[in-house]
C-alpha cells in the first residue's frame, strides 16, 4: 500500500501531521526500517517521500461484549448497550428473552473487560427497607463483595447486601462541591458511605445513619479505609435519631420514600441550613408534587423554605427521572 518514509527523529512530528491531514491509514502497524519509519497513508501527501510498502494489520480489540457474543439474530437487538460496574463486579439488566443466554453474555463481558471478575443479572427491582435487589450469577467468580473507587475514595461493599449505585457519582460530587469547611453534615440514609466519606474531606463532622447493619458495617470499614475519622456511623431508624442532632446540611437519599422523612430532616437542620432532597418525578412535571409536600411539612412546623436548585439526577424508568431538590430551611 501507499506509504511515506521519514527519518526516525522526525517520526513523531510526521505522525501528527498525517493525522492532522486525515491521511494516516488506520488499523496497520507502523514499520521501522533502519533509521527510517514508514507510515501507511490513504493518499499521496505533498512534502513527504512516497513509496509502496506492505504493512501488518493490527488486531483491533473489541470494545463491547456485543461484538464477541454469539446469540440468535432475533434476540441480538435486545442486548443492552450498558451495564453497571461496581469495583470488579458487573451488573446487567436482561430482558426475559435473553435470560437463556445469560451465561454466554456474562462470559463475553469477562472476555472484553479484563478487570471484571464476576457478572450478575438483576433478578428483581430494588425493594424493601434496605433497598437491595436479587442478583442472578451469570459468569466468573461467585462473589458479591468488592472494592469500588469513586470521586477519589475507596468503598468496600457487598452488592447483594447493601444498596449502591455507581450512577450517582456525579451527583455526590455536586454535593461535595457545595460543602464548606466547618460544616456539620447529616446523611440520613448513608448506605456504605459514598456521600458521608466524600463529604468528610471538607466537613467538620458527618453523622451517617442507616438501618441496614451490613451498610453500617461497610461504612465503618470505609471510614477506616479512607481515614475519615470525622464520620460518626449510626445504626438505626433515622426517625429515632433525627431531631437529636443539628446539622448545616442534611442529605435525604431515599428517593422512593423521602417525603415520609421530611419532618425529621427539617427538625435536624439548623436555621438557614440546607436539605438535599431526592425523589422520582414524571417527565412532564418533575418537581411540583415534591415542592408541595416540602412546603406543607414546613408550614406544619412553622418554618419557611427557600428553593435553591432543582435538577434531574438520572433517568429512572420510561419518562420518569430521579430528581434532586436543594432547599434552605428558615426557622
Ligand atoms: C437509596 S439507599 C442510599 C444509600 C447511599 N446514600 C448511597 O448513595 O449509596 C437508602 C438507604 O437508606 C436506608 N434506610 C431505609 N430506611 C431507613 C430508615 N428508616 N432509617 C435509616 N436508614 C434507612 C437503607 O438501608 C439504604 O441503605
Amino acid at each position: 500500500m501507499l506509504a511515506v518514509k521519514v527519518p526516525k527523529r522526525e517520526a513523531e512530528n510526521a505522525r501528527r501531521k498525517l493525522i492532522e491531514l486525515g491521511v494516516l491509514a488506520r488499523g496497520y502497524a507502523v514499520r521501522r526500517e533502519g533509521e527510517s519509519v514508514l507510515f501507511p497513508v490513504t493518499e499521496p501527501v505533498e512534502g513527504f517521500e512516497l513509496l509502496e510498502a506492505d504493512f501488518e494489520r493490527l488486531e483491533r480489540r473489541p470494545h463491547s461484549y456485543r461484538e464477541v457474543i454469539e446469540v440468535p439474530d432475533e434476540v441480538r437487538p435486545l442486548l443492552p448497550n450498558s451495564f453497571d460496574i461496581i469495583g470488579e463486579i458487573a451488573i446487567i439488566e436482561l430482558p426475559e428473552e435473553l435470560m437463556p443466554y445469560g451465561k454466554a453474555i456474562g462470559e463475553a463481558i469477562l472476555r472484553v473487560h479484563r478487570h471484571i471478575k464476576a457478572v450478575f443479572a438483576k433478578g428483581s427491582k430494588v425493594s424493601g427497607e434496605y433497598r437491595v435487589r436479587e442478583l442472578i450469577h451469570l459468569a466468573g467468580e461467585k462473589r458479591t463483595e468488592t472494592l469500588h473507587r469513586e470521586n477519589g475514595i475507596r468503598l468496600k461493599l457487598d452488592v447483594a447486601k447493601v444498596y449502591f449505585s455507581p450512577r450517582l457519582a456525579t451527583e455526590r460530587m455536586r454535593i461535595f462541591k457545595k460543602t464548606r469547611p466547618g460544616e456539620v453534615v447529616f446523611d440520613m440514609f448513608a448506605g456504605v458511605g459514598p456521600y458521608a466519606v466524600l463529604l468528610a474531606k471538607r466537613a467538620k463532622l458527618v453523622f451517617a445513619c442507616d438501618i441496614n447493619p451490613w451498610a453500617i458495617r461497610y461504612l465503618e470499614e470505609n471510614t477506616r479505609l479512607n481515614r475519615a475519622n470525622n464520620v460518626v456511623p449510626i445504626l438505626g431508624d433515622v426517625r429515632e435519631v433525627a431531631g437529636r442532632l443539628k446539622a448545616d446540611r442534611v442529605i435525604m437519599n431515599l428517593p422512593k420514600f423521602t417525603d415520609r422523612f421530611l419532618k425529621e430532616a427539617m427538625l435536624s437542620v439548623k436555621d438557614g441550613g440546607i436539605i438535599h432532597y431526592y425523589g422520582f418525578g414524571p417527565e412532564e412535571d418533575l418537581y411540583s408534587e415534591h415542592e408541595a409536600k416540602i412546603k406543607t411539612i414546613a408550614r406544619e412546623l412553622g418554618f419557611t423554605v427557600e428553593f435553591l436548585e432543582e435538577r434531574k439526577v438520572r433517568p429512572y424508568a420510561p419518562r420518569q427521572f430521579n430528581i434532586a431538590i436543594d432547599f434552605r430551611v428558615l426557622k
